[in-house]
């Protein structure tokens, strides 16, 4: 489903979840929770918020929480406290016994919905017109299961930004070209760290259907999507120059979906894991501008009460479709867990699944 048809959805859970009191939904999911076991797990990634992450059995970012989620066998519900590419990818690395549910189905991702299979096909059409068989498709986790099975059924990968220059490295031993989907700012940011300069990638719009290049066809060594994530193309060069006039003692560290001026103007740059690694490890008093999602940034302020944090934006939002999972919406999902009648299972078809799988596996026999 894409973002746009989520959004004509309204949410399915009843009103009463809505005027009850937090106590009353805290103690109805501890109380499910506790009825129901190791029959179900419960991953949050980190930019849910707190009054759903406290109930997460594991916090992870993507890739951690792939891994998690292919080596968990013991529960029968898998209550994903993310967004709809998660749930998908989760589905897919377990077994089919195993149910994989999204609190709201209108939690999905709009950089996911940059990239549909019917424009990657056109574009791998074009590509190979112009470039023959010398590509490889990479495909970063936050899309759709359908791109995943087309970069796996063409002898690619997923990556996610925590492995993201191991992936690319493994990618130029298999083919001389990548086709990095859809973010085209973690793409550019990744190959530009591997060493390849900007002349030597190019930009595949999916609207205009048409290669952007600046230097020569011949020397293209990876072609970006012309994709990106809402929250972090928030984060300008503005924002760096304003910080650094006002607060040069200021380190500032961001996620690689932001530009690759603001990455390039940035202390340091790496994935969220990378992020709360940074200021955990960070000496007492130090002070940090973060420019990832809002509700980490808040995490990490509360968890790291000995150092100045800010939001490298100060008019920041959080991710709006990361948000749409909250307390109601959970309690609902976990009841009818227990009243043995689920809602929005993530269901992906077998063909999908089986060539997704590959690339998955290939990015996690190396994560
Ligand atoms: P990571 O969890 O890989 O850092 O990705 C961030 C993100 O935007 C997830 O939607
Ligand atoms: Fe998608 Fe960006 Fe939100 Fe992650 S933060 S779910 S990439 S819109």
């Amino acid at each position: 489903m894409s973002l746009l048809e989520a959004f004509k959805l309204k949410s399915s859970i009843p009103e009463t979840y809505f005027t009850m009191t937090e106590e009353d939904m805290i103690e109805r999911v501890r109380s499910v929770k506790k009825q129901l076991g190791n029959k179900l797990y419960i991953p949050g990634h980190h930019y849910q918020k707190d009054e759903v992450i406290q109930f997460a059995d594991t916090t992870g970012d993507s890739l951690q929480l792939a891994q998690q989620s292919a080596k968990n066998r013991d529960a029968e519900y898998i209550v994903y406290c993310g967004v709809h590419f998660m749930a998908e990818t989760a589905d897919m690395l377990t077994e089919n016994r195993q149910k994989v549910i999204l609190p709201d189905m209108r939690a999905g991702c709009s950089m996911a919905d940059m990239a549909d299979i019917h424009q990657t096909e056109k574009a791998w059409e074009h590509l190979q017109s112009s470039f023959g068989d010398t590509i490889l498709p990479l495909t970063y986790v936050n899309s759709t299961a359908a791109i995943k099975a087309f970069c796996g059924k063409n002898g690619g990968a997923t990556v996610t930004s925590s492995n993201a220059e191991r992936m690319l490295e493994w990618a130029f031993t298999q083919k001389e070209r990548i086709l990095f989907l859809p973010d085209q700012h973690l793409g550019r940011n990744t190959a530009y760290a591997l060493g390849i300069p900007l002349e030597k990638m190019a930009v595949w719009d999916p609207i205009a259907r048409e290669l952007e290049i600046e230097g020569d066809l011949s020397d293209v060594k990876v072609i970006l999507w012309k994709g990106h994530c809402s929250v972090h193309e928030k984060f300008t060069v503005e924002n760096i120059q304003s910080l650094r006039d006002s607060d040069p003692e200021m380190r500032i560290i961001v996620h690689p979906e932001c530009s690759h001026q603001v990455v390039q103007q940035s202390d340091m740059a790496g994935s969220t894991h990378y992020i709360i690694q940074a200021i955990q490890n960070a000496e007492p008093n130090s002070a940090w501008a973060i420019g990832t999602e809002m509700n980490l940034v808040n995490r990490l302020k509360k968890n790291n009460p000995d150092k100045r944090i800010v939001s490298l934006n100060p008019n920041m939002c959080p991710c709006l479709t990361m948000n749409r999972i909250d307390l109601p919406h959970l309690t609902y999902a976990l009841e009818k867990i227990a009243q043995g009648d689920p809602e929005n299972i993530i269901t992906v078809d077998p063909l999908t699944t089986e060539n997704a799988v590959k690339a998955l596996e290939r990015m996690l026999a190396r994560a």
